[in-house]
């Protein structure tokens, strides 16, 4: 019988994987922790309606990329392509406006996008996503942009990033702007690609970010978004600048980021890497401040962003050194026949209420196929009991890398192992 395989651009995250995976969540909810968001936790599914007015219509995320399906009662539901939009439906339908405002809150987990599977790009993939609400000042877009960066700073990756930053105005920028970059692209249409040439007809902003060599030489000559923006927003993108300024964050300013979703206005942003080829955005957002009142909440404004957790944990991977050891249980109990494991089970689970982490046999194996067993997971200690030892109440207390051997009473065991815990293991220092 031939066996089934995961379905094309789904990845399985395997435990060798799954330490860094939890190196990222830890660091992120350290540092969204610190700065005063708390979590939330949302449905991987919505009403597909939801994301059509949330996210733009004519996007190629509503347009494209979405796992839409009628369930058994046929109504229209979609697997979550993004969060946004689930946490303003939460926050309209529990009235969290009532919170002390900023309102911030934090979510990770799966998200859905029939996208062309390719390195750095899936079809579930997962995201950090994190969303601050009620508050216009632009002192919030440049405290939300610190936090990312601190999120990448915690796992020593800030030097692979860069950060762009720019303003897209108010929904009349918007319309104007696009207006003037069709009329300049209209006549220099016969120089873009196929799919340019389709998105001016469809969403001309999206023009912007194409990424084919002979689209480019056109993209570099159109207008600048910038040159468009109304008195208030300009004055809101030089109060994001001067608070980024103040921090000594370094950024590129880049009027060709528009981003992909239609609710953003004003302060939008983007964290990009040099290491990962095409797939090179490892985090996006802006503000977003009509967004809760298209979906029928009161007018909040709101600003956030997504980091794509398989692209830092790619990140991760690459900035690792090989002495990296992975964190596995330190102790392994090696009974040797059934006496002595029915001797070492109270003792084993003892240790582990205490919170040790150990390994334990179950006496059937020889002691040579046992240590073995116990240099392949990496322990730093196995403890032998055999018949002798079971006579006198004691265990052989083995270092695994030296081989140095002592023996003690088992009713000391436990103690003895939490002191030794406490000391790092090999390769573990500094971590
Ligand atoms: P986004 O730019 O569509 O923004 O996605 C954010 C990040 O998710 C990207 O920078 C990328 O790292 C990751 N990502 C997106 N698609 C994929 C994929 N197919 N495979 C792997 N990673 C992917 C949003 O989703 C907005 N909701 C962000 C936001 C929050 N804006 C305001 N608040």
């Amino acid at each position: 019988m031939s066996s089934i395989r995961a379905v094309r651009g789904v990845r399985d995250i395997l435990p060798s994987e799954a330490r860094r995976w939890q190196r990222v969540e830890a660091a992120a909810r350290q540092t969204f922790e610190a700065y005063g968001y708390d979590e939330i936790r949302l449905p991987l599914f919505e009403r597909t309606e939801l994301f059509a007015r949330g996210i733009g219509d004519e996007t190629d995320i509503v347009k494209k990329e979405m796992y839409s399906f009628d369930d058994r009662s046929g109504e229209s539901l979609t697997l979550r392509p993004e969060a946004t939009a689930s946490l303003m439906r939460a926050y309209i339908e529990h009235g969290l406006q009532v919170l002390p405002k900023p309102i911030k809150l934090y979510t990770m987990g799966p998200m859905f996008r029939y996208e062309r599977p390719q390195a750095g790009r899936y079809r579930q993939f997962h995201q950090l996503d994190v969303e601050a609400l009620g508050e216009p000042h632009p002192a919030l877009d440049a405290e939300v942009i610190a936090m990312l960066l601190d999120f990448f700073g915690g796992l020593g990756l800030a030097d692979r990033l860069e950060l762009h930053v720019n303003s897209i105005g108010d929904p009349r920028t918007r319309s104007a702007y696009t207006a003037l970059l069709v009329a300049y692209l209209e006549p220099l249409k016969a120089q873009l690609c196929g799919q340019c040439r389709e998105r001016l007809a469809r969403n001309p902003l999206r023009v912007l970010d194409c990424k084919v060599p002979e689209c480019q030489p056109v993209i570099e000559r159109a207008p600048s978004i910038l040159d468009s923006l109304p008195p208030e927003a300009r004055e809101h993108f030089e109060t994001v600048r001067a608070g980024l300024d103040a921090m000594a964050i370094a950024y590129t300013v880049d009027p060709r980021l528009v981003r992909g979703l239609d609710y953003y206005v004003r302060t939008t942003f983007e964290l990009k890497t040099k290491d990962l080829g095409a797939q090179d955005a490892v985090a996006g957002g802006g503000r977003y401040d009509g967004l809760i009142k298209q979906l029928g909440g009161p007018p909040d404004p709101g600003i956030g962003f997504a980091v794509g957790i398989e692209r830092v944990v790619l990140l991760l991977a690459q900035a690792e050194d090989s002495a990296f050891v992975q964190r596995g249980p330190r102790v392994a109990l090696i009974p040797l026949g059934e006496a002595a494991l029915r001797r070492l089970l109270p003792v084993a689970r003892s240790a582990r209420r205490q919170g040790l982490s150990l390994e334990l046999g179950y006496g059937a194996r020889k002691l040579p196929r046992e240590l073995e067993r116990a240099n392949r997971l990496g322990v730093r200690w196995a403890v032998i009991v055999g018949d002798n030892e079971l006579a006198k109440d004691e265990a052989v207390l083995r270092e695994m890398v030296s081989g140095e051997q002592r023996r003690l009473p088992l009713g000391r065991l436990v103690d003895e192992l939490r002191t030794l815990g406490q000391a790092p293991a090999h390769g573990e220092e500094g971590r």
